[in-house]
């Protein structure tokens, strides 16, 4: 029989017969894999919905997992949570096996997008103390905790009224916030921010960041590449059950090119000699975005900018835009998984469009 407490929120102690032994938080802190995953595999019927996934998650960071719909993201945090056995494979939470030792990494770990564990009739504030007495908090500390968190999510005008009247974005917010009463020191975020609206969106953000300026590890799925751009700091792209892509995000950017060149001429006319110039500089074939006369193109010796700008001006040719840019998350993607990036992960104009 093996017994797992928090003392303080602060002290773990797992006894098994008879002996006791105590890890605080720091110290799981202070272990330097939060996540140890290889060959991971999950079969449904002839759906191979994840194909041997490796991952490796620093303690103390957040890291990302980004991939079109059915790529499997949802499938491995539930197997990495102890919510789906895995077909083949091997993981390891703080060090403790996913199989051999669930009842105690179940106790290491927090995981949202599964607000069907909130009952519907109940308030905000009922909701989360019922949660915080679960997990072991006085009566007193229990009300505090659900007051601090319902403010802290933008929730306390709502707190008591019953969740069945909260709208998507708000039932997200509690479902997080419930996650979040016993801070585990690994936090498993399912998009956590589809469908909020902007303002909530950063908050969120906060919240996560501070999470984990406070001792946690924070996985987090997204369909935001500018989520993963803000936040983490490493991510995987996962497609079609396996890793593709690995690393921070400036190496995966670095990976699909260096640079590219942004150029808008004042003389529309003159678009043809530009490109020719360019072209004949660069190297490079250039493309020309119809609508507002812009012309791109990729750049891999950023050096080389000098020579086409004298050669521009000795065409007289004058322009109005004139940058060298890295590559966006956008174009990451897209060259990555080889498809169009769907529109709802194109990135923060689609976001700043939704409303809860
Ligand atoms: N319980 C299940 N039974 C059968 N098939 C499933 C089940 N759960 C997931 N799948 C399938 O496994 C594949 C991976 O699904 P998963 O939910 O892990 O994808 P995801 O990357 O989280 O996608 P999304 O971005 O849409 O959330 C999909 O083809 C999905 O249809
Ligand atoms: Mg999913």
């Amino acid at each position: 029989m093996i017994f797992i407490c928090f003392k303080n929120n602060e002290t773990m102690e797992i006894s098994e017969g008879g002996n006791t032994m105590s890890r605080t938080k720091s110290s799981l802190a202070d272990s330097e894999w939060a996540i140890e995953a290889h060959g991971l595999m999950k079969h449904f019927g002839e759906n191979r919905a994840v194909d041997g996934v490796d991952l490796n998650v620093r303690a103390g960071t957040i890291y990302g997992v980004l991939g079109p719909n059915g790529a499997g993201k949802t499938t491995t945090i539930r197997m990495l949570a102890t919510l789906l056995r895995a077909d083949a494979g091997t993981a390891r939470i703080f060090g403790y096996d996913i199989v051999k030792e669930p009842h105690i990494v179940r106790q290491l770990i927090g995981v949202t997008g599964q607000y069907a564990s909130v009952d519907e009739s109940l308030s905000a504030t009922e909701n989360l103390i019922i949660f915080s007495r679960l997990l072991g908090l006085g009566r007193k500390e229990a009300r505090n905790k659900a007051a601090e968190l319902l403010e802290e999510f933008g929730l306390s005008e709502a707190a008591k009224r019953p969740l069945k009247n909260f709208s998507g974005g708000m039932r997200r917010r509690l479902d997080l916030a419930a996650s979040l009463i016993a801070q585990p020191p690994l936090i498993f975020l399912d998009e956590p921010t589809t469908g909020l609206d902007p303002r909530t969106r950063n908050r969120m953000w906060d919240t996560i960041r501070r999470l984990v300026d406070t001792g946690s590890t924070v996985l987090l799925t997204t369909q935001y590449l500018q989520e993963v751009d803000e936040l983490a700091d490493r991510l995987a792209v996962i497609d079609h059950g396996r890793v593709v892509a690995e690393g921070t995000v400036d190496e995966l950017k670095a990976s699909v090119g260096t640079s590219s060149l942004h150029l808008n001429i004042r003389n529309h006319q003159e678009t043809i000699v530009a490109c020719e110039t360019i072209e004949q500089i660069l190297k490079v074939k250039t493309t020309v975005t119809q609508d507002i006369g812009k012309i791109t193109a990729p750049m891999a010796n950023v050096d080389a900018v000098t020579d086409l700008l004298i050669a521009l001006r000795q065409k007289g040719i004058q322009l109005d835009e004139f940058s060298v840019q890295k590559p966006t998350l956008d174009e990451v993607f897209l060259t990555i998984t080889g498809e169009n990036v769907p529109q709802e992960i194109k990135g923060s104009e689609q976001v700043e469009g939704e409303r809860v």
